[in-house]
């Protein structure tokens, strides 16, 4: 079964609406709501004064209706009576200004105060509904780190010092780590270390990093926290909803994932991008990844518009459909909505909902309805597996040492090299996992790494070993140049890939930007040259203007048993295209706008065709279409925006 669910905020409704409210999720078919998300002031209006009436009725009713609760311990967003008693749990920005409450999450991550009294009100909920056979899952807080995770207080600066001498035990150590020989920045004395608060010039690059990693572990020991005083009242599955989106990049989710019962994320749309739909399947994609590959949760997602874009784009005819199936084909068992009535007050009040203030007279109900039904009929897809033979490495570290002050290019952002790497595959027809440096690649037949920056020894000697053992690896500019400290790896760029690649780069020759450079094999680069020389490896193609005429652009390696290309500019669509398709042995010519991908199961396989274009394709594939029931035989159509999951007859890869 593929569920369907999402966010319920009764509390923002009077309590005749609640009754009509479960009767339509019976009728749009939802099986799982997120209750008590934001219901802090409600359930403590005063301090260490409970009042549990409403979410016992609201649980109750759901319980009775069937509808298995996703219990929010509420401690997202702190009551005003909090920060009137303790302003000094408000987070501070880098500029020492301090953020007020008015909106949510204004908590520092490391305020023992917080911590203190979301604590007791985690240890409240647990204790009443622990055992309530309606409550199906735990959600622990809400997108932790959303708007609060760089906090720069004291109180912040206390922790930070605490992690750092677990990491490094002797200032010794970090004053070698952090090069701090650089602008006399060297420490005597751990109480000197600060945050890095805003200053006149550049940072300090190994702070700015290590402040990164302790932001993102501190809020992960504040998910453990809670999840340790659930655990002492309940044997239900524990989470938190993810944000593997585009413009979120302060968690490391590779540590976080293993503390994670089942893995759940929350995915919109991201008009600010070229192309949402593919950041959509890369997202989906790095969400398996995190769950290493079983199924997961997408726990939030709309309907329509959101509220917090420039220019917030409702969804055409078809287009929740397509999202959606995005998602399952892609792994997700569970498809949740936020939210599910739109508010009529509040800052969210123009994001769209399942229920929208126009009621149920409306095309967009209609829709809820259609997808409901689509979903049931897919229910045999649960538990399927996509299996793929290619990966697309990805790291948030090596985002973040990649993008810090004092870079060569501010032009070269890593998440788009990423995105056009993840692209040029799924151009392809190719289904990549996207997996951490640290993870295992020896199932893999190739394998991306775009703008890997800094990479540790082990990570740079695992891609080796992998080539050597017959992969084939692509990886592009701007990789293997730092260490884990953001020490550059001397002797030539880049220096964690230069045997392997067989190249040596003696200087980075950016390009401004609108700048374009021609290659001699008819491709076009931007943004990105380097005053490369091939050692072992065999040219490609060479710049034939620019800065550097004559220089290699796209080379190849023989490596071991394996091969490694190296593309040396950000390329344009087609030659990326081109190379990607000789790298990993893809036959060009997969149908434009077609999105394709497969989960397996015992012996089945789902195919999944998803038309993000305006012209009807047809694609060679034989099976029943689980949600038309129709027969495909040979050839199947997919009409403009339209979707197909076929369960194939051929029960095996093909
Ligand atoms: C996030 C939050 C929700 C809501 C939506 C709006 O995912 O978790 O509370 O703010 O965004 O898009
Ligand atoms: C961030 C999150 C969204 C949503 C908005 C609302 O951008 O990614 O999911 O919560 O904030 O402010």
């Amino acid at each position: 079964m593929i569920t369907l669910g999402c966010d319920y905020n009764p509390e923002q409704w009077p309590a005749e609406v609640w009754a009509e409210d479960v009767a339509l999720m019976r009728s749009a078919g939802i099986g799982l709501v997120a209750i008590n998300v934001f219901g802090w002031s409600e359930i403590e209006p005063r301090p260490g004064e409970y009042d549990f009436k409403n979410l016992d009725a609201i649980v109750e009713l759901l319980h009775e209706n069937g509808i298995r609760v996703n219990l929010g311990t509420a401690t997202a967003s702190p009551p005003p009576w909090l920060a009137a008693r303790h302003p000094e749990l408000l987070p501070m920005a880098a500029d020492g200004t301090r953020r007020y409450p008015g909106g949510r999450q204004a908590w520092c991550p490391s305020s023992p105060v917080f911590r203190a009294y979301a604590g007791k009100l985690v240890e409240q909920v647990a204790e009443r509904y622990g055992n309530h056979p309606a409550v199906a899952l735990w959600h622990v807080s809400n997108e932790l780190g959303c708007h609060n995770a760089l906090c720069y207080c004291d109180e912040s600066a206390a922790a930070f010092r605490r992690w750092l001498q677990a990491r490094y035990h002797t200032i010794e150590n970090l004053n070698t780590s952090w090069g701090t020989s650089f602008w006399s920045q060297r420490y005597g004395d751990w109480a000197e270390i600060l945050p890095p608060r805003a200053a006149l010039s550049l940072r300090n690059p190994a702070q700015l990093l290590d402040f990164r990693r302790f932001s993102s572990d501190e809020l992960l020991g504040w998910y453990h926290a809670e999840a340790a005083i659930l655990r002492q009242h309940s044997t239900l599955p524990i989470t938190t909803n993810f944000m593997v989106t585009a413009h979120i990049r302060d968690l490391d989710y590779w540590r976080w994932a293993p503390a994670m019962d089942v893995i759940a994320n929350d995915h919109y749309l991201d008009h600010r991008l070229g192309d949402p739909a593919a950041e959509l399947s890369f997202a989906a994609d790095l969400t398996r990844g995190l769950a290493a590959g079983r199924p997961w949760i997408l726990m939030e997602q709309s309907t329509g518009a959101v509220s917090w874009q420039p220019h917030n784009l409702a969804k055409r005819p078809g287009e929740m459909l397509r999202n959606t199936l995005t998602h399952v084909a892609r792994g997700a068992d569970t498809i949740c909505f936020f939210q599910w009535r739109a508010s009529a007050q509040g800052s969210e009040k123009f994001h769209s909902a399942l229920l929208p203030h126009a009621g149920t007279g409306t095309e967009q109900w209609t829709e809820v309805l259609d997808l409901s039904r689509a979903l049931d009929r897919l229910a045999e897809v649960a538990g399927s597996a996509v299996e793929a033979d290619a990966a697309v490495l990805f790291s948030w570290e090596s985002w973040w040492a990649a993008e810090q002050e004092g870079r060569p290019s501010t032009a070269v952002d890593y998440l788009g090299q990423v995105h056009a790497a993840y692209g040029g595959l799924r151009d392809l027809g190719v289904t990549a996992d996207v997996v951490s440096p640290d993870g295992d690649l020896d199932r893999y037949r190739f394998v991306v790494v775009p703008c890997l920056y800094l990479v540790s020894d082990e990570q740079a000697a695992r891609i080796g070993t992998f080539v050597e053992r017959g992969g084939t690896v692509l990886v592009t500019f701007f990789s293997g140049i730092a260490d884990q400290d953001d020490r550059v790896r001397l002797g030539g760029y880049p220096g964690a890939f230069r045997e392997l690649l067989g190249v040596n780069a003696e200087e980075f020759f950016p390009l401004l930007p609108e700048t374009t450079v021609t290659l001699d094999d008819g491709g076009t680069g931007t943004l990105w040259t380097e005053r490369l020389r091939a050692t072992t490896a065999e040219v490609r193609a060479s710049y034939r203007d620019g800065p550097l005429p004559g220089v290699p652009a796209i080379t190849v390696n023989r490596h071991g048993r394996g091969s490694a290309w190296y593309i040396a500019t950000n390329l344009d669509k087609t030659a990326l295209q081109r190379v990607m398709s000789e790298a990993a042995g893809v036959a060009p010519g997969h149908p434009r706008d077609l999105e394709t991908v497969r989960r397996y199961k015992s012996g089945k396989s789902y195919l999944f065709l998803l038309n993000h274009g305006g012209t009807e394709i047809e694609y060679p594939a034989t099976g029943t279409d689980l949600i038309s029931g129709e027969r495909a035989d040979g050839r199947v159509r997919v009409r403009p925006g339209g979707v197909r999951v076929l369960e194939e007859e051929r029960g095996k890869r093909p």
